[in-house]
């Protein structure tokens, strides 16, 4: 490995791809390797167990290319799979979305004593309460309202455009209860949902800070390649990003312009039963019993 390995981004299929984007914009020459797990997506409602057995086995696969820094481009993923990731890869450097989305949230929080924080995130993100440990290890005043929203998952992967009604209605199910408790700050605790910033803007209005962790998470990876001795100087053309998706490329190839801004060749179909066909590809997992 050393600095013109890729950076790899895994998600359960397209919402790593805002996390993708803010890497590319941060860090432009260098080049990435996107997984999108979209034959097993939605992760949020999974368990802990399937989550790190998944990711584990794209890890795994992604290793041909001595990735120098991993991104769990995921919230579910990161919040029920990061420490165990990394215990079972240590010699890869790997980091999540939720620490920088708490960072940011903080610092929007201001000054405030008591700042009302929301998060929308997965059933699983919820029930993990990596969100609470995460803001309060930082600020132990917060108040913390944290809600599931498992509905906007499929609706963004099905390309559901902001003004549709079924976006307009989920939201406003999702986000009024939390708006009636006084927020002052809205975490957008899913990589998915940054695509529905806007609505989700107006929405709340302008006294509500919307964090979308992408852009955090882009410099804290730039600071980790930095410290590392690991950054890829400027180059004439920037990096290459080469997309992996576990069903349908095409689909992907046509909805990932949205979270990109930009076309991305079609992604290579790599069938989620050949990520652990090959046993010796994975490290010591409890493969034969759960998978
Ligand atoms: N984008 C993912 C997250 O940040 C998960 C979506 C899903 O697969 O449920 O939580």
């Amino acid at each position: 490995m050393n600095s013109s390995s890729p950076i790899a981004i895994i998600d359960s299929g397209l919402g790593g791809l805002t996390v993708a984007r803010a890497i590319r914009a941060t860090l432009p020459y260098e080049s990435v390797v996107y997984f999108g797990d979209t034959a097993r997506l939605p992760y949020g409602n999974k368990t802990a167990e399937t989550v790190s057995r998944f990711v584990a086995q794209i890890i795994a696969f992604l290793r041909q290319y001595e990735p120098k820094h991993v991104v769990i481009a995921c919230n579910t993923a990161t919040a029920l799979a990061l420490t165990m990731l990394r215990e079972l890869y240590p010699d890869l450097s790997i980091s999540g979305v939720i620490d920088p989305g708490a960072k940011a949230a903080i610092i929007a929080a201001g000054r405030k004593v008591t700042p009302v924080i929301g998060v929308i995130a997965t059933d699983a993100t919820v029930k993990s309460r990596a969100y609470e440990r995460a803001i309060h290890s930082r600020r132990r005043h917060a108040r913390l309202i944290c809600r599931p929203t498992p509905l906007l998952v499929p609706i963004i992967e099905e390309g559901r455009r902001n003004e549709d009604p079924l976006v307009k209605l989920a939201l406003q199910q999702y986000i009024k209860p939390l708006m009636d408790r006084g927020l002052d700050v809205l975490v957008l605790g899913c990589t998915h949902y940054p695509i529905l910033k806007e609505p989700i803007e107006e929405l709340v209005g302008a006294g509500v800070s919307v964090i979308d962790s992408a852009e955090q998470c882009a410099d804290d990876v730039a600071r980790r390649l930095q410290e590392a001795g690991l950054l890829r100087g400027q180059q004439e053309e920037p990096g290459d990003l080469h997309c992996y998706v576990t069903d349908d490329p095409e689909r992907f190839a046509r909805l990932a312009s949205r979270f990109l801004g930009f076309d991305v060749p079609t992604p290579t179909w790599i069938r989620a039963d050949d990520l652990y066909k090959d046993k010796e590809f994975l490290p010591q997992m409890d493969t034969d019993e759960h998978g």
